[in-house]
């Protein structure tokens, strides 16, 4: 059985987590395949909420095993925190060995370059991830593997001229770099790890092989992708099946499961066609508790942008949709983007088949307003028993992007989710 691969299509916090969380009860292994202490996954059950940044969202279900694959960097510090999460759920982890490791000097030099740019600064969560994935990128970087021992930390440090280069930019950049003694001290501290470590292509290879249901777990949204994203306001790995495929070499995937929130948020800066600032964002702001998970900043508010979920949907390879959040649109008309005009020509984007950040500051979205319901949809278990008007805005959404939607969340909860009778149940998990 291949993988399945779950990815966000707007820009992040679409309710992955949650998702993901649901999905976990029916397979045997979760690997988190990208991005690193960025990400902020949600998951809720009973009441109580955990984020998790670099673990599988599984962590808290009994008995999955939930990996770290080797493009997911991480901080250690973040992880220690997670495997007591899951220890004390009983879940399993494995971190890949060969997974970079996020030192202090790369969060030191993030905050240095987003200082440098001023008023034109990314909006980074500085915590470390682009200067990371540069060192991945130049062959030199610091593995969790490389945490063993003094001496193996000290080589680490210095291959490729790795402190040096990196304590220079932080200086240049004014700041005072973490000294390579300091380095050492706090790399010690991670011994704990070592028994978590081993080789997550082997095992993820091992369980297909044994006809396993497996889930890789994407992190942030289509928009903040390195390549396809809305750059230079992107983030620095891939958030799209891409890199479950670049850091596993595996190319067929059972089914691509894309998560859009029923409206859509952007935490940090970068363009959102559809942004609104008026009284329905400010709801919606308030209601959907719109922060970074991370970073505690504001997440900006607009309509559901149905060209770029299209876009989003067609590069990403998404087979299938789950929409989160469509309680929140009780009680309100809902407004939706249903198409964008270039330069007030009338000329229809769907020309454009490239939607860069370019394209989209050269745009005007054009946003109709669908009829709403009034009643609570919390506690809808199939989908029939949503309002006709949510069914309407759901079967829009289908027809514009040409992908089934098969889950419906309707509230935080783990259990707070519609799976569509259309949907083949993955409870049958060999
Ligand atoms: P992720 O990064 O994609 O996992 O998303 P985040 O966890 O950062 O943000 C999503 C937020 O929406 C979290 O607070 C979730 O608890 C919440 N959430 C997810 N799905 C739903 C839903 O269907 N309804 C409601 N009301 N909240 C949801
Ligand atoms: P999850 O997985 C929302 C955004 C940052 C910033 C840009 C680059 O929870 O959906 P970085 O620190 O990665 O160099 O910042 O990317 N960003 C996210 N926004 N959700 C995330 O993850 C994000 N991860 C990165 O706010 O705009
Ligand atoms: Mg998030």
């Amino acid at each position: 059985m291949p993988a399945i691969v779950i990815v966000g299509t707007q820009w992040g916090d679409e309710g992955k987590g949650k998702v993901i969380h649901n999905i976990a009860q029916w397979v045997r292994a979760l690997v988190r395949y990208g991005g690193g202490g960025n990400a902020g996954h949600s998951l809720e059950l009973d009441g109580q909420r955990v984020v998790v940044r670099l673990l599988p969202s599984g962590i808290t279900t009994p008995n999955v095993l939930n990996m770290v694959g080797p493009y997911v960097v991480c901080d250690p510090e973040v992880l220690i925190k997670e495997l007591q999460i899951a220890n004390t759920a009983g879940s399993r982890v494995l971190l890949d060995r060969d997974a970079p490791v996020v030192l202090p000097l790369h969060k030191q030099v993030d905050a240095a370059r987003e200082m440098a740019r001023g008023n034109k600064a990314l909006g980074t969560t500085k915590n470390g991830i682009g200067p990371c994935y540069e060192d991945h990128k130049a062959r030199r970087e610091f593995r969790l593997g490389d945490l063993a021992t003094e001496t193996s930390i000290r080589q680490a440090l210095e291959r490729g001229n790795l402190y040096v280069d990196r304590a220079r930019e932080v200086s240049a950049g004014g700041l005072t770099p973490m000294s390579f003694a300091e380095h050492i001290n706090w790399c010690l501290q991670f011994g704990e790890l070592m028994e978590y470590l081993g080789d997550s292509r082997a095992v993820v290879e091992e369980l297909l092989e044994d006809g396993a249901n497996i889930a890789a777990e994407g992190a942030q949204g289509f928009g903040l992708d390195e390549d396809q994203g809305t750059r230079p306001y992107n983030t620095a790995s891939n958030s799209t099946p891409a890199g479950f495929s670049k850091s596993f070499g595996i190319y067929r995937f059972s089914s691509v499961i894309g998560i859009a929130k029923a409206y859509v948020t952007r935490v940090g800066e970068g363009i959102m066609p559809t942004l609104m600032d008026n009284e329905w964002s400010r709801r919606m702001q308030e209601l959907g508790q719109e922060r970074g998970s991370v970073t505690g900043r504001v997440r900006r508010v607009g309509a559901m942008d149905l060209p770029y979920l299209k876009f989003a949907c067609r590069r990403g390879g998404v087979t299938q949709l789950v929409i989160t959040k469509l309680d929140l649109l009780t009680g309100h008309k809902i407004p939706v983007c249903d198409g964008y005009s270039y330069k007030n020509t009338g000329m229809h984007v769907p020309k454009f088949k490239t939607l860069t950040s370019e394209v989209l500051e050269s745009i005007q979205p054009n946003i109709i307003e669908m009829d709403g319901w009034t009643e609570s949809i919390s506690h809808c278990r199939r989908y029939e028993e949503l309002p006709r008007q949510a069914q309407a805005y759901l079967r829009l959404i289908e027809s514009s992007t040409g992908v089934p939607i098969i889950g419906v969340g309707v509230g935080a909860d783990r259990d707070a989710i519609i799976w569509r009778d259309s949907y083949p149940s993955l409870s049958q998990n060999p």
